[in-house]
C-alpha cells in the first residue's frame, strides 16, 4: 500500500515518513501541493496523506485536483491540519476529502485512521476487479451467442458483428449517448437479429420485397423472437427491448409496435441505422461513393435524420481510408504484432477466423499459424500495407 506524504514542514515530514513506514507502508513524499500533485501524476498513490497550509498549492486545492483528474483506482484522501472550526471541515470534505486529522498529531489515532483508509482502498479494488470480471463475462456470454449467430449463418453472423462495430462507431459521436451505455449498445448491435436463428436458410437470404405472406409474417417475428430470447437472461434484459425495437421506423411504419420519432429509444435508432447501413454495403452491394443518396432517402422515412448524418460522416471516412488501402501479401512466418489484416481470414470452408482490420497481436499471428498448421487456412495473408513497419 503505497501513501504520499505532502507536508511543507520538514521535521513533522520526516516523523510522518519515520512512523508510517514503521506501520508497514511504502512511503514517499513531497514538500508541497504542486509537487505532490506532480509525484502523484507518474505514480499514483493509494492514500494521501496531505497537510492543509503548503506553498504553491493547500492541501484542499491539492485533493480538489485529485478528484477532477479521475483516478481510475480510487485514492482516500487523509487532510491533517490544526484548522479544526466546522467550517475548515465543511470544507476540506468539500474538496473530496475522506477523513480529517488535527495536529497535534496523535500517532496512536493516526496509525487507526490511516488502517481504516488502507481497509477502504483494498475493498474498493476488490470491487473493482469483481466489476471487470461482471464486465469480461458479460462480453464473453455477448461473444458466444454471436459466435453462434455465425455458425447458423456466416452471412448473419458477419451482419450482426459489422453492425455491433459500426454502432460504436456512431454512438462515440453522438452527444447524448455516454461511454456507460456502449456495453449495451454494442450488444445490442451484435444480438439484433438473434431471432432469426432456426430461420429457413432461403429466408435469410431474401430482400423484404421478395417474401411471399407467410415468409414476411415469420420474419417479422424475429425482433419479438430476439427480445424474448434474450429476455431469458437478466443482465441482457435492456438488450432485449432495444432489439424488440431495431425495426420502428423514423415515421412510425416500421414494426412490431410502430413507434415514431423520439419514441423509438435512441440507442435503437442507432441500430436501425448501423443495420441499414450495412445492408446498403453488403447485401445491397452499394458502392461507398452510391450510399449517401441511398441514405440521404431514407432519411426522416426510415432513419431518423440527425443519426443519418453521422452515417454520413462515417461513409466519407470509409471511402477515403479505402483510397488510401495498399494491400500486401505476407506470408504467417513474416507477420508482425501491429500490422493489420486488409481482407477477412477465412477457413477453407469459408468459416471466418479473423475479421478485416484486425491488428496482429502475438496471440493473433499464433492462431493463425495454428490454423494453416492444421491445414484449415492459406500460409499467406493480406495485410495493409501502411501498417507494415519498414
Ligand atoms: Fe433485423
Amino acid at each position: 500500500m503505497n501513501i504520499l506524504v505532502a507536508e511543507d514542514n520538514q521535521v513533522t515530514l520526516s516523523l510522518l515518513e519515520k512512523k508510517l513506514g514503521e506501520w508497514g507502508y511504502d512511503v514517499y513524499t513531497a514538500q508541497n501541493g504542486m509537487e505532490a500533485w506532480a509525484k502523484l501524476k507518474a505514480s499514483p498513490a493509494d492514500i494521501v496523506l496531505s497537510d492543509w497550509m503548503m506553498p504553491e498549492m493547500s492541501g484542499p486545492e491539492l485533493f480538489k485536483r485529485i478528484r477532477d483528474a479521475g483516478f481510475t483506482s480510487y485514492i482516500y484522501l487523509i487532510l491533517l491540519s490544526a484548522r479544526d472550526s466546522k467550517q475548515d471541515v465543511v470544507r476540506g470534505l468539500e474538496a473530496g476529502v475522506d477523513d480529517y486529522i488535527t495536529k497535534p498529531v496523535d500517532f496512536e489515532e493516526l496509525h487507526a485512521r490511516i488502517e481504516i483508509g488502507a481497509r477502504i482502498v483494498r475493498l474498493e479494488r476488490e470491487l473493482t476487479n469483481k466489476y471487470d470480471a461482471i464486465k469480461k463475462n458479460y462480453f464473453q456470454t455477448i461473444h458466444m451467442f454471436t459466435n453462434l449467430l455465425e455458425v447458423f449463418n456466416e452471412e448473419l453472423g458477419g451482419h450482426c458483428r459489422r453492425v455491433g462495430e459500426l454502432v460504436i462507431e456512431m454512438a462515440a459521436q453522438h452527444p447524448d449517448v455516454s461511454e456507460q451505455d456502449f456495453p449495451v449498445l454494442e450488444a445490442a448491435g451484435l444480438l439484433h437479429d438473434v431471432g432469426m436463428v432456426g430461420f429457413p436458410i432461403e429466408l435469410l437470404s431474401k430482400r423484404r420485397t421478395e417474401m411471399n405472406g407467410d415468409e414476411k409474417e415469420i420474419y417479422m417475428s424475429h425482433s419479438v423472437q430476439g427480445e424474448i430470447v434474450l429476455n431469458e437472461i437478466d443482465f441482457l434484459r435492456p438488450v432485449a427491448k432495444l432489439v424488440r425495437a431495431h425495426h420502428e421506423q423514423f415515421n412510425g411504419r416500421g414494426f412490431p409496435d410502430r413507434l415514431a420519432g423520439d419514441e423509438i429509444p435512441l440507442p435503437a435508432r442507432i441500430v436501425s441505422a448501423a443495420v441499414a447501413y450495412d445492408n446498403l454495403v453488403h447485401k445491397g452491394k452499394i458502392s461507398l461513393e452510391d450510399i449517401p443518396d441511398r441514405l440521404k432517402q431514407m432519411s426522416g422515412y426510415q432513419l431518423d435524420p440527425a443519426i443519418v448524418d453521422y452515417l454520413l460522416e462515417i461513409n466519407l471516412k470509409k471511402i477515403q481510408e479505402e483510397g488510401e488501402k495498399d494491400f500486401l501479401e505476407i506470408a504467417l512466418d513474416d507477420l508482425e504484432e501491429g500490422m493489420m489484416l486488409a481482407s477477412d481470414v477465412r477457413m477453407k470452408t469459408g468459416a471466418l477466423v479473423m475479421p478485416v482490420n484486425t491488428e496482429m497481436t502475438g496471440s493473433g499471428i499464433e492462431k493463425l499459424k495454428s490454423y494453416h498448421g492444421l491445414s484449415c487456412i492459406a500460409g499467406k495473408v493480406h495485410v495493409i500495407k501502411n501498417s507494415v513497419k519498414g
